[in-house]
């Protein structure tokens, strides 16, 4: 018989990441889903390597990325043709309530050190992954952040602030984004859907290649509820569940999706697929299951690319 331990809710233990100034090294926060530890581009580990990493970088082909958590904002300035982090990566809590002006005053906060960091001038674009539909830079659903972002002009009220050209995406499209043209997805043609599990369940629908944006798969109804509820990272430690209690519950939101749209693969990320051998195993879907190469960098790295319309497809 198997036998399991069930997890602690704080074994989405804080990353040790590497905060480059004091300011913004905000406690790690230990509820926050998409920060289990693990190996991921953690970017250049001092300011001086950073700098380097950033000279580097072939003109035009540097962007700051951001992705705005349920928890948690992240950020780095990225190498646009490597997919690298070339900034030291940064976090700060997301501000509770999580209204547009807190958001972005945290944002800027975080951006002006990843500038000052790389000596980036004011042409370097910032593209910001953020958990909810985006259309045009306007963000039009906030299931996990506070309802000011309900139809909210983000583009232009972060170029207010931060004074360069911004744009936004949804964040699970982006990390899809990211995986597609860096990651576990490339060259991987037919449908293919990469997930992104922390305080939702991020879904991101590609074929062959191109990105059908703003898929919302975490909100479809399974057993009279929002699915993410019960198969999201935040669900399994909210729940304080063994692992083998939520791979069933995202099993069954898989099979949901499977019924609908057939893909040959699911690419999973978020800091939970830093534990992929303990649910992917479990999954009984047919297509492939594979663990996101980037982790939990992808939802950056696809925001910086986002900062570019053209780099937003991977196909
Ligand atoms: C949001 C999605 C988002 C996902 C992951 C969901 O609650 O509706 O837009 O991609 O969480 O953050």
């Amino acid at each position: 018989m198997e036998t399991e331990t069930p997890d602690q809710p704080d074994d989405t233990e804080a990353a040790p990441e590497v905060l480059a100034e004091a300011a913004v090294a905000a406690e790690p926060d230990a509820e926050d889903p998409d920060e289990a530890e693990g190996a991921e581009d953690a970017g250049p580990a001092t300011a001086e390597e950073a700098v380097a990493a950033a000279i580097a970088v072939a003109p035009g082909r540097l962007a700051i990325g951001v992705d705005i958590g349920g928890s948690g904002i992240k950020a780095a300035a990225v190498n646009l043709d490597t997919g690298q982090l070339v900034s030291t990566r940064h976090r700060v809590p997301t501000p509770q309530p999580s209204a547009p002006a807190a958001v972005i005053d945290a944002t800027a906060k975080i951006v002006r050190s990843i500038a000052k960091e790389i000596a980036a001038g004011p042409e370097v674009a910032v593209g910001i992954g953020y958990p909810g539909v985006v259309i045009d830079g306007a963000t039009k659903t906030a299931a996990n952040m506070d309802h000011g972002w309900l139809d909210f002009d983000a583009d232009a009220a972060f170029e207010r602030v931060l004074k360069r050209p911004v744009h936004l995406v949804n964040d699970a499209d982006a990390a899809g984004v990211a995986e597609m043209r860096f990651g576990a997805g490339v060259g991987r043609m037919g449908t293919v859907f990469t997930v992104t599990l922390g305080t939702g369940f991020g879904s991101a629908l590609f074929y062959n290649g191109q990105l059908i944006p703003n898929l919302e798969l975490g909100h479809m109804e399974i057993r009279g509820r929002d699915a993410e509820r019960r198969s999201s990272a935040a669900a399994r430690v909210k729940r304080s569940l063994s692992w083998k209690a939520w791979a069933m519950d995202l099993d069954e939101h898989m099979l949901a999706i499977e019924k609908l749209f057939s893909p040959k693969l699911f690419i999973i990320g978020g800091g939970v697929s830093k534990r992929s051998e303990n649910f992917i195993p479990r999954l009984t879907v047919r297509a492939d299951v594979v663990p996101a190469k980037l982790l939990n960098s992808a939802g950056i790295v696809g925001a910086a690319m986002a900062s570019d319309e053209r780099e937003h497809q991977p196909g």
